[in-house]
């Protein structure tokens, strides 16, 4: 029986239907409320009292998680049952970050120590090509590192990459070297990823689970024939490294297999930040230790995550709302608000995450689901955000939105005689963001305030949009690890309740199966020009002609 035909979620329907009525302008001054709907964890700090909800609410949910199994299907997700059942696989994400003395067995194995037996290698690998251990094939130290990966194998590693760049720490470390991603297939960005670097010093590490994917594989052989034009071909093996579960392809592709760092099938691409996929990037660039401390980060999350009761439990929560908002209140969106430039990367990352996890039409068993699934998610940092699309979310589309600011800047700077740090101008926003969006400004307000009447129309807010704030210390290596681990698991949450299967992602392969049929045909009508069309509706035959011509 489909979760939504349960009398959870039935009285959640109709609790919906009373809770529309509502003002959060009415709700906010409740202090018992505003107590109830904040949860904290290791600094991260969650306010939910903006969201259009009551204490009933959350009761409501919990009722809601409690049938829908969500406390068997998260230890399910943290023993290693293959829950990634259209795949037959394990999801163990949360093992590549686990301590050393934790136990997850799969299959008999202990997988635990088999990221930790990777972890150390990884950090041999960095530590020689850092320390001039390992250098180029003309004897220079390698200071460039070009990650060649698309999808999760770049979106989570460039997050984080962005995230440490403005940290004093790592940034000291990085002194002197490069970190570029190339991950489109579009040759503009093999020209930017390599533009101004020196081929002597510079490191491709390719990144890729299946080492198949089109996109990634070419821009590996660009970037090979660029080393081999400048180096030589024996140069491959010393300026190419390869993160995959593929070891046979990797080799044939011509890297040496000592130089492969593995990872494994219970890791999905969008989750594989903590595994090799990111860890040798980006511990090239700014040395193990952050990294050890990204990881730190993630754990804590996890160990919450598994172990913390769900009305506490910060993941659990924000998934919770995440279905009320968007299955209850009929929000398709959401918007992701780091009030921290060094975040901007993370709505992209966060895009992938949840839109290849939950954005399905199918129950686990297969069949149609009778609600929407997963949400149409993005974002900027504020305060930038603010003078694009925020307009929108004050009197436009109502769009739930999460708002994430930190105690302290990464680069805390102060201007003379202005009243406050540059800081504390970013976060005023911050604070009074999500207040404009849930208390909004009546006609009355503006008439009060002198606006003339004629304008009164356009200047009036009408409030009542929901949001959560999270408050953190300040982004460094460990919360950046928190944040990306809080957020997988509300994934994970919302992907339990709607009963869908967030681990596998078939919806992007339609496109991939008709893109060959269309390079078959580019291929043929660039060595014969003026061969037939075939295959093509007359719509697309009509835009391949144009640009064949
Ligand atoms: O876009 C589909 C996808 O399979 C993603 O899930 C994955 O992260 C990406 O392609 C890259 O895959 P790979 O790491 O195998 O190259």
């Amino acid at each position: 029986m489909s979760i939504a035909r349960s009398a959870a979620w039935k009285q959640l329907a109709a609790h919906a239907r009373a809770i529309r009525k509502c003002q959060l302008r009415d709700l906010l001054p409740d202090r018992a409320r505003a107590r109830a709907m904040r949860a904290e964890h290791d600094g991260v700090y969650l306010d939910y009292s903006r969201q259009l909800a009551t204490p009933e609410t959350l009761d409501l949910l919990l009722t809601l998680a409690r049938t829908a199994r969500l406390g068997e299907k998260i230890e399910a997700l943290y023993v290693g049952v293959r829950i990634n059942v259209t795949e037959d696989r394990s999801v163990l994400h949360h093992a590549l970050r686990a301590a050393e003395d934790e136990r997850i067995e799969v299959d008999g194995a202990d997988v635990v120590k088999e990221v930790h037996a990777v972890q150390r290698a990884v950090r041999r690998f960095v530590e020689r090509v850092r320390g001039g251990d390992f250098l180029g094939a003309t004897g220079k130290r390698l200071t460039n590192v070009v990650a060649i990966g698309i999808g999760g194998s770049y979106l989570g590693p460039e997050f984080v990459a962005e995230s440490l760049a403005t940290d004093p720490e790592c940034r000291a470390a990085a002194a002197g070297r490069t970190l570029r991603f190339l991950a489109n297939v579009d040759p503009i960005d093999a020209a930017r990823a390599l533009a101004g670097l020196e081929p002597e010093r510079t490191l491709a590490v390719i990144i890729s689970k299946t080492f198949t994917t089109a996109e990634t594989m070419l821009n590996a052989r660009v970037v090979r024939a660029w080393l081999q034009r400048h180096l030589g071909k024996k140069a491959t093996a010393q300026h190419m490294v390869a993160v995959s579960t593929n070891a046979g392809d990797v080799e044939q592709f011509g890297l040496d297999p000592h130089n492969m760092f593995g990872f494994w099938d219970w890791v999905g691409g969008r989750y594989s930040v903590c595994s090799a996929v990111g860890l040798v990037p980006l511990a090239l660039h700014y040395g193990f230790a952050p990294l050890a401390r990204f990881l730190d980060g993630a754990r804590s999350m996890d160990r919450h995550f598994f172990n913390a009761a769900y009305a506490r439990n910060l993941p659990v929560l924000l998934g919770l709302f995440g279905v009320w908002n968007s299955s209850f209140l009929g929000f398709p969106a959401r918007a992701l608000l780091p009030y921290c430039q060094a975040l901007h990367r993370f709505a992209a990352h966060v895009q992938q995450l949840d839109m290849e996890s939950n954005g399905k039409g199918v129950s686990l068993r297969g069949r149609k689901l009778p609600f929407a699934a997963g949400e149409i998610d993005f974002g900027e940092p504020g305060t930038n955000g603010q003078h694009s699309f925020y307009q929108l979310l004050h009197q436009g589309r109502a769009v739930p939105a999460d708002f994430i600011g930190f105690c302290r800047s990464q680069q805390p700077l102060e201007v003379e005689s202005h009243p406050v740090s540059n800081h504390d101008e970013l976060m005023a926003n911050f604070f009074a963001q999500p207040d404009a969006l849930a208390c909004g400004r009546t006609a009355e307000e503006c008439a009060a305030a002198g606006i003339p009447s004629r304008l009164i129309p356009h200047k009036v807010f009408p409030g009542n949009r929901p949001s959560n704030v999270l408050l953190l210390p300040v982004l460094d290596p460990y919360t950046t690890g928190q944040l990306l681990a809080l957020y997988e698991h509300r994934t994970a949450v919302q992907g339990f309740i709607w009963e869908v299967n967030s681990f596998d992602q078939m919806g992007v392969e339609l496109g991939k199966t008709l893109a060959l049929c269309v390079r078959e045909q580019l291929a043929r009508s660039r060595s014969e020009p003026g061969a037939r069309l075939k295959g093509f509706n007359p719509a697309t035959a009509v835009l391949l002609k144009r640009y064949l011509s």
